[in-house]
């Protein structure tokens, strides 16, 4: 296991579809997992993609206890979630502050829509079939667009909001990244 860069919002491989994984429960896939998870966690992050690390496969992992970096934000359960598939229950959208480790240091405001479901795989096989809404919904639609070469600031529909974190909340105790 190894924490590993965390490539930033220009370099290619974040622009890139990325691939299904073929092999569930693989070394490979496991040791992908690992470096992710290790990763996010050195990072404080609520979510991280296989693209981020220059892996461009269809996995990504996210989860949320009380993250001091979105001290509003609902917890949301850890999980691995290979080659995802969403369905939008919903028209309905909400726009809230949106981050991400490969645009560090700023913010932007982002539409979602707020009910989700979500299927997919665990890094062993095990399926994964979830309604989700609010942020636990926002984080997996933001994981996900990375599989598709998408970044959040490619989803703002309002670039006015669109900052330096510390510029935008001046005096509070946000992370950086
Ligand atoms: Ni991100």
């Amino acid at each position: 296991m190894a924490v590993r860069e965390v490539l930033r919002m220009g370099h290619p491989v974040l622009r890139e579809k990325a691939r299904p994984v073929e092999a569930l429960g693989s070394p490979g896939l496991r040791a992908l997992v690992a470096d992710m998870k290790e990763t996010m966690a050195a990072q404080d992050g609520a979510g991280l993609a296989a693209p981020q690390i220059g892996v461009g496969e269809r996995v990504v992992i996210f989860g949320v206890d009380q993250n001091p970096r979105y001290p509003d934000a609902e917890a949301v359960p850890f999980t691995v979630l290979v080659n995802p598939k969403i369905t939008m229950l919903t028209r309905e959208v909400e726009s809230d502050w949106e981050g991400c480790l490969s645009v560090p240091g700023m913010r932007g405001v982002v539409p979602r829509y707020t009910r989700i479901r979500y299927t997919g795989f665990d890094e062993e096989g095990n399926p994964i079939d979830r309604v989700a809404e609010g942020f636990h919904a926002r984080v997996v639609q933001h994981e996900c667009d990375h599989l598709d070469g998408i970044l959040y600031p490619q989803r703002m529909t309002d670039m006015s909001t669109f900052g330096f974190t510390r510029e935008l909340f001046p005096g509070e105790d946000i992370a950086d990244d």
